[in-house]
């Protein structure tokens, strides 16, 4: 009686499967999958008779025999010993009179692809897809997995239901994240060994549906129900399920919702979420996933041509923690793609939704190198001020790096100010134009005339410049630099505003 009640209560959580107690694996794992390779171990889990000793065989190019598992509450876990990268394998899960098995299966590095539409956004909708679907034969060692967009007001074990079951490429991939695909192809050129990308976002969605409560708490959004948006309701369904899974890092391509729901909130939620789904699955896998695993995002491209919001510029700088670059202090281990050179007024999808997702994803690629992968001599981060001279006549930027400057008007802005506050949104811009330029530096016009120049700011527009045309990349004219705002008077008596926007590393000088 017992083990039936037991097996009843287990369908509600992974309706996917039979309604029986038949030896399985968990809905995540499958013919085709990549398992993480060393030195982390892999964690397998599934369902089995109540009480039952399940043992997990590997057979393929190394053997391996598991010391065997009570079932326990209708569920058995294992962790293997570490495996190198290659294959392909079966592994084998066995009772005293049945098994199941999954075949094909490589080691290799899994990463997660999170987020809202532009993550969701399918290979067959980019530029040059019929290319990329043509190219995706010859990448037979990037595997690829989507969960099904799914809602849970609690916390689930188990995936509700699977999109797209795990696929040799291009069986399924019309329809696969191309920012992730395209990761996960441009990774495996480097590494030359297997990548399993697992794809769980949803198009409009907020940060707050992919953060626990826990991470909800730390910034006092803990409260607020509000119908297909509350809170949790994806971490519940669509990454809860996946903890005990080891995985190697994260990508993650959100933030536009945010432009218009608990904006102010995102400095603190977006790094908050990060925190905690790093210790959730440092956890849920028993240690096997690194507690600070390596963590990449797209900065927000662009949405609105001519659009004067700064609600772009504010999720853009947000997404930040309001340092302007990743990694930083507050935001270890990270990267970050800027894009929002990246703009598409013909986009079919809206122009928020632009098609080359290229650009992204070799951005990231660049990013998870130096960061996951510590490659020396990669680099990754566009060019960022060091230190900003004003006189009465110019301002001058020094750079961290070499650049390469294309003249611009108004790109660059000046707030002048006759009081030592902070600037804001209301304050008096004006446009700083590049008059001159050297290797690490730019000069700007300062029109402020009688006034002071308060602060400065770069790309602070929706829409910045068109494809490819801001004014300043690095050398290689590969990595835009990203947009920023330094003030020069923090806020009088307000901690927070202080934090927000004032650089402390980028000191004004005045001649
Ligand atoms: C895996 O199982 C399949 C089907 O049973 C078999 O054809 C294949 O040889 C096995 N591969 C390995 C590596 O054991
Ligand atoms: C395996 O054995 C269990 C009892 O231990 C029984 O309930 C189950 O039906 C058997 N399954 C098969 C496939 O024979
Ligand atoms: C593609 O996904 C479908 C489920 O949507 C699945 O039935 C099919 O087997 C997959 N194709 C391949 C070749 O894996
Ligand atoms: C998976 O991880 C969760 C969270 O850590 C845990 O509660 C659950 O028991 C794990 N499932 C299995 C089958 O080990
Ligand atoms: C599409 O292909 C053309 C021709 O090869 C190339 O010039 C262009 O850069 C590609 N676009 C993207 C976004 O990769
Ligand atoms: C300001 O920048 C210009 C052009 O980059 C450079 O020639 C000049 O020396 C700089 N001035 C100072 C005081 O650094």
């Amino acid at each position: 009686m017992a083990t039936i009640t037991l097996c009843v209560a287990f369908i509600l959580v992974a309706s996917i499967h039979d309604s029986d107690c038949d030896l399985r694996f968990a809905s995540y794992y499958g013919d085709h999958m990549v398992l993480q390779k060393s030195p982390e171990r892999a964690v397998l889990w599934g369902y089995g008779p109540e009480g039952a000793l399940v043992t997990l065989y590997l057979s393929g190019p190394i053997k391996q025999k598991t010391s065997p598992v009570t079932v326990k509450k209708g569920m058995w876990r294992v962790t293997l010993d570490p495996v190198e990268a290659g294959g392909p394998y079966n592994v084998t899960a066995a009772v005293h009179n049945s098994t199941a098995t999954l075949t094909d299966v490589l080691f290799g590095d899994i990463w997660l692809c999170g987020g809202q539409s532009n993550m969701w956004f399918q290979t067959s909708q980019i530029f040059n897809a019929s290319e990329e679907l043509n190219l995706a034969a010859k990448f037979p060692h990037v595997r690829t997995f989507m969960a099904s967009l799914k809602m849970s007001e609690t916390e689930l074990t188990d995936l509700i239901e699977v999109e797209l079951p795990w696929s040799v490429p291009p069986a399924n991939l019309t329809e696969f994240s191309a920012v992730c695909w395209l990761f996960g192809r441009y990774l495996y050129k480097t590494l030359q060994y297997p990548i399993g990308l697992v794809e769980s976002c949803w198009g409009g969605t907020p940060v707050e549906v992919w953060s626990s409560t826990r991470a909800l708490q730390q910034c006092g959004l803990e409260q607020t129900n509000t119908g297909p948006k509350d809170n949790s309701v994806l971490w519940n369904a669509m990454i809860h399920p996946l903890l005990n899974m080891t995985i190697k890092g994260a990508i993650w391509y959100q933030g536009e919702a945010n432009a218009i729901y608990h904006q102010e909130k995102y400095s603190c939620s977006f790094p908050a979420m990060i925190d905690d789904w790093r210790m959730a699955f440092h956890q849920g896998s028993g240690g096997q996933t690194a507690h600070d695993f390596p963590f990449g995002f797209v900065q927000l491209s662009t949405n609105e041509k001519g659009s004067t919001s700064d609600a772009f510029p504010n999720i853009r700088w947000h997404q930040t923690a309001d340092y302007g670059f990743a990694p930083n202090a507050r935001m270890q281990k990270t990267f970050m793609a800027v894009a929002l050179d990246l703009p598409d007024a013909a986009s079919p999808l809206g122009t928020i939704h632009p098609r080359d997702k290229q650009d992204v994803a070799y951005r990231l690629t660049l990013g998870a190198r130096a960061v996951a992968y510590n490659e020396k001599d990669v680099s990754f981060l566009g060019p960022f001020p060091d230190t900003i001279l004003v006189t009465q006549i110019y301002v001058n930027l020094t750079y961290d790096q070499k650049v390469s400057v294309t003249p611009s008007k108004d790109t660059f802005e000046i707030c002048c100010s006759e009081t030592r506050n902070p600037c804001g949104p209301k304050s008096r811009w004006v446009p700083a134009p590049i008059m001159q330029q050297g290797p690490t530096s730019v000069q700007l016009s300062n029109l402020c005339a009688l006034s002071e120049v308060a602060a400065l700011r770069y790309a602070w527009r929706d829409w910045p410049c068109e494809f490819k045309a801001c004014p300043i990349y690095s050398s290689s004219r590969i990595l835009p630099a990203p947009p920023f705002i330094i003030n020069r008077y923090p806020a009088k008596g307000n901690q927070e505003l202080q934090e927000d926007n004032v650089m402390k590393n980028v000191p004004f000088l005045f001649l």
